[in-house]
């Protein structure tokens, strides 16, 4: 969850916003008149700037992922922090929808609402309780249950809900809240199923202490804090905690044990500004958990990527080809203030990511990550060419801003035989991503001589101007003979994933005329350098939804 109070602070000092949300007081109400229950929204997602093949709520504001699970018959669940009634975060409710490729997405019906003594429904985790630990399941092995903050007018607690139906209807536990320190600043539990010592395993935020506690747990509704993780070098606040094993990658490729991961959303405080995420591999012994070292490691050296969760699994495992995550793909800086509001919606998640984590020769402990199986959204090849060395390669998509593949590529590209004695110093690979209605432009660089350095320029974009809205990312990349990106461009969320995902970015750009033309080049290579170039549109997934 991000911090609402930080939130709201912001918006009293900035005499500009209109719109300043105020939690309303506790009430015994369940729901308010104006959200429907036991149905799903409907949404329109033909708007400008609406993503094509990521996830965004059909209405009103979204922020973190929440409750991630992948249930037995293989559907996976992705619930969010949802306001409902405004495109600006407030009135936290769980909103929920199904998947069984992680991109092509069925809203359902809202899941967990405020309720008595709650007034917002934080961020949270789900696990499903094979073993009725809890007692909530008299006749069934495959019970779900929620763990979630409850925000009061002065309390955040930890509290649970369960669900006989597979996820998508709760009943409030009577025992709640099962965690509670009189604090207005401990949230976000991520629970998993710790197989060592057979127990439950909660990892919280001790928010403005910027300290992660664990606690654990037989039953889910008794809990014990075993240990506090208080490192602190970067970030303001700490949020959305994750901690699991996820498998370590060898250099070879291959896949043999796991490593635990502690994973910290920080907002604000982001060497960027405003929230990002840091986080740490490390071993985690049932109530410590240790971290290899003291680096700052920041999972993405975009702008937009935060509170990070990560799926369970029906037996709690890592998911098999690495552990499964998706982001909220924006900042809080801005992410009241972005220009889709008029469109009735604000924020969409990231592209969901498989997660490795590598102890890599060159550059050391690094998380490794890449989209989920693109597959079901590859579209029609656009242009492609396996030897462009020196050279240009353009792609036109649609340009129709009612087609859903309108705006949306991706970009894959190999570069092997890097002799950095023969290269001209400017060598470099570039990127253009245009409108050729108005001019405007997406533009990449990464330099294969010299520095190695890797621009992400998002200036020439018209339609947001906000002074946390960095229009350039520059970052330094460590690579010899090869180098490689995958490039997801879709209306208003750009990802890339370089060096086979040992380092990834987010951005959100919001132009004016839709991006239709791809453009990469090369310039001052050598004759023995390859380069092999794919473009592809991507099949929009979302038009089913929103004729629905
Ligand atoms: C859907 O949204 C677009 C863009 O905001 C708008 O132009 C269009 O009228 C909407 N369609 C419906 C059926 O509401
Ligand atoms: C709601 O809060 C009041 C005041 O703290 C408390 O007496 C009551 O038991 C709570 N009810 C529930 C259902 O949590
Ligand atoms: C459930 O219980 C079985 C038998 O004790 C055990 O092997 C398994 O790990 C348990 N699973 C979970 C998720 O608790
Ligand atoms: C789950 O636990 C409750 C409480 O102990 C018990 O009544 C119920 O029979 C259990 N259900 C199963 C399927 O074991
Ligand atoms: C429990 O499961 C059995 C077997 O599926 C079923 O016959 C019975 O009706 C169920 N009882 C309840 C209370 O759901
Ligand atoms: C876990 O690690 C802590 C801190 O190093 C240590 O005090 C504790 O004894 C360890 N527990 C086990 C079971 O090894
Ligand atoms: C993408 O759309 C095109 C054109 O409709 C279709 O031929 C292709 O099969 C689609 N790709 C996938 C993966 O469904
Ligand atoms: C690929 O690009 C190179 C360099 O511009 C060009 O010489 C070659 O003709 C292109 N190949 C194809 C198949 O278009
Ligand atoms: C754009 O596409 C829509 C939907 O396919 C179609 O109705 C419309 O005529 C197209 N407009 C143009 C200018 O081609
Ligand atoms: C790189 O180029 C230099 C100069 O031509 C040559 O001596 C060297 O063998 C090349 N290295 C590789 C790995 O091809
Ligand atoms: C590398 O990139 C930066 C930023 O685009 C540029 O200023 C610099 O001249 C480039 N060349 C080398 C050799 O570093
Ligand atoms: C890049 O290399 C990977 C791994 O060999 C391959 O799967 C992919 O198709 C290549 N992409 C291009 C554009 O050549």
């Amino acid at each position: 969850m991000f911090p609402l109070r930080f939130f709201l602070f912001s918006l009293l000092a900035l005499p500009t916003h209109g719109v300043v949300y105020q939690a309303p007081a506790p009430t015994a109400a369940v729901h308010e008149a104006a959200v429907p229950t036991g149905t799903p929204i409907a949404g329109n997602y033909t708007g400008h700037f609406r993503p094509q093949i990521h996830f965004s709520p059909p209405v009103g504001f979204m922020n973190d992922p929440n409750g991630l699970f992948r249930d037995a018959s293989g559907t996976y669940h992705l619930y969010y922090q949802y306001n409902p009634t405004a495109v600006v975060a407030g009135n936290q409710h769980w909103g929920h929808a199904t998947s069984t490729d992680l991109y092509h997405w069925t809203n359902q019906p809202i899941a967990l609402f405020p309720h008595l003594n709650v007034t917002g429904i934080f961020t949270g985790s789900i696990v499903i309780d094979v073993n009725n630990t809890s007692g909530f399941f008299p006749n069934q092995t495959n019970g779900v249950v929620a763990i979630y903050t409850g925000d009061g007018s002065d309390d955040e607690n930890q509290r649970l809900a369960f669900s006989t139906d597979d996820g998508f209807t709760f009943e409030q536990f009577s025992g709640n809240p099962v965690l509670a320190i009189g604090s207005r600043a401990f949230r976000d539990p991520k629970v998993i199923r710790h197989k060592e010592t057979r127990m439950w395993v909660m990892s919280v935020a001790f928010a403005n202490d910027r300290a992660i506690g664990f606690f654990t747990s037989p039953n889910l509704r008794d809990w014990t804090h075993a240990s506090s993780f208080t490192f602190h070098v970067i970030g303001d606040v700490y949020e959305c905690p994750n901690m699991l094993p996820v498998p370590l990658l060898e250099e070879d490729g291959s896949v043999h044990e796991t490593v635990d991961l502690l994973w910290i959303s920080i907002n604000p405080g982001a060497p960027l500004g405003g929230s990002i995420s840091q986080y740490f591999p490390g071993h985690f012994n049932g109530t410590h958990f240790t971290a290899v070292d003291e680096e700052i490691r920041l999972a993405d050296f975009g702008k937009d990527n935060y509170a990070t969760q990560f799926w369970y699994g029906v037996d709690g495992d890592p998911l098999e080809g690495g552990a499964l995550s998706i982001a909220w793909a924006s900042n809080a800086q801005y992410a009241n203030d972005v220009p889709t509001g008029p469109e009735g919606w604000r924020s969409s998640m990231s592209l969901p990511r498989r997660n490795f984590l590598k102890n890599d020769a060159d550059i050391g402990w690094t998380l490794v990550s890449n989209p989920f199986d693109l597959g079901p959204v590859i579209g029609a090849e656009l242009a492609s060419n396996d030897s462009l060395a020196n050279g240009i390669l353009v792609a036109q998509g649609g340009v129709n801003e009612s087609d859903a593949n309108t705006g949306t590529f991706v970009i894959a590209v190999n570069i092997t035989n890097i002799n950095s004695s023969t290269l001209r110093d400017d060598a470099a690979v570039t990127f253009t991503i245009s409108s050729s209605s108005s001019g405007e432009t997406l533009k990449a660089r990464q330099n294969l001589s010299g520095n190695h350095s890797l621009v992400l320029d998002r200036s020439n974009t018209r339609a947001f101007t906000n002074s946390g809205f960095n229009p350039r990312i520059e970052t330094e990349l460590v690579f010899s003979d090869e180098w490689d990106m995958v490039m997801t461009i879709d209306r208003s969320v750009w990802e890339v994933f370089v060096l086979g995902g040992k380092r990834s970015a987010t951005l959100l750009y919001f132009p004016e005329g839709i991006l239709d033309r791809v453009e990469v080049a090369t310039e001052g290579l050598d004759g023995q350098t390859q380069v092999s170039v794919r473009i592809n549109e991507l099949n929009g997934t979302w038009r089913v939804e929103s004729t629905a």
